[in-house]
């Protein structure tokens, strides 16, 4: 973390898991635990059916609420999707977009992921924009291509003023629910690289101001040390998110530095 020129931000991942009614007991047990963390942002990213839900449970705490995608279509005929400014109108402040089980379950290519990123732009929505490699391509020594690729493609004609808006999460695939974390030294390498592509891209003083959180397999036990890497801005953290205690506890290991 390097809090002098970016946000630390933890967020939650629930994925598909929960219920509307599971989110206020959460909320319930969070909120005491964070009183402390005074330093990082928090968001809880919920599934659509559960946003309404969870801005009530949250609404007198300092937790904003995110989703886990969007539409790249502003609206019209796109059945069973959710656009940017229908999520803006619940007041949904962060989104995630690309995430790896998107782009590996529901056809999310990069393009997709360059509409939805404008998308979320232009309803005031912050993009939490996820890239990783796979097991097979960290072997093959191009990860850093890759994530160069994905970094690139996303970001596409998205000007600089709008750089700070934009989160992005580096979450290998192999890491990603499985237990395996990439080393401290491994995951803040590869957040380096990246800020150096914002670098080249956008100048030193938007690269230094972006926040990027690592993901993968993240918990209470790992964190501190994940979050000690000058590249590293926060978490998205999707299995230990879903016990209060433990997220609390990812949150609290910001408290550093
Ligand atoms: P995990 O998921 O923490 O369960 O590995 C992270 C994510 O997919 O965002």
């Amino acid at each position: 973390m390097n809090r002098k020129y970016r946000k630390t931000i933890i967020a939650g991942n629930w994925k598909m898991n929960m219920l509307a009614s599971d989110v206020k007991k959460f909320s319930d047990e969070l909120k005491p635990q964070i009183t402390t963390a005074k330093y990082a942002a928090i968001v809880v990213c919920v599934p659509h059916v559960m946003i309404p839900a969870a801005k009530k449970a949250f609404r007198d705490s300092r937790v904003a609420i995110g989703a886990q995608n969007l539409s790249e279509h502003e609206n019209g005929a796109y059945t069973g999707e959710v656009s940017a400014s229908q999520l803006a109108d619940l007041g949904v402040d962060y989104v995630i977009i690309g995430h790896s089980e998107r782009r590996q379950y529901n056809g999310d290519t990069d393009i997709i992921v360059n509409k939805k990123v404008h998308a979320a732009l232009e309803a005031g929505i912050h993009p939490i924009l996820c890239v990783g490699e796979s097991e097979t391509q960290r072997e093959l020594g191009i990860t850093l291509e890759l994530i160069a690729l994905q970094v690139k493609t996303a970001l596409a004609n998205v000007p600089q003023s709008k750089m700070r808006r934009i989160v992005i999460a580096y979450e290998p695939i192999w890491a990603i629910g499985t237990g395996k974390t990439a080393t401290a030294e491994e995951a803040g390498k590869v957040c380096m690289e990246i800020r150096s592509i914002i670098r080249g891209l956008y100048g030193a003083k938007t690269a230094r101001s972006v926040t990027i959180q690592y993901g993968g397999s993240m918990n209470e036990k790992n964190s501190r040390e994940l979050l000690a890497q000058p590249d590293i801005d926060g978490g998205l953290i999707g299995g230990a998110s879903l016990a209060p205690i433990k997220f609390s506890d990812i949150i609290k290991s910001s408290n550093q530095g």
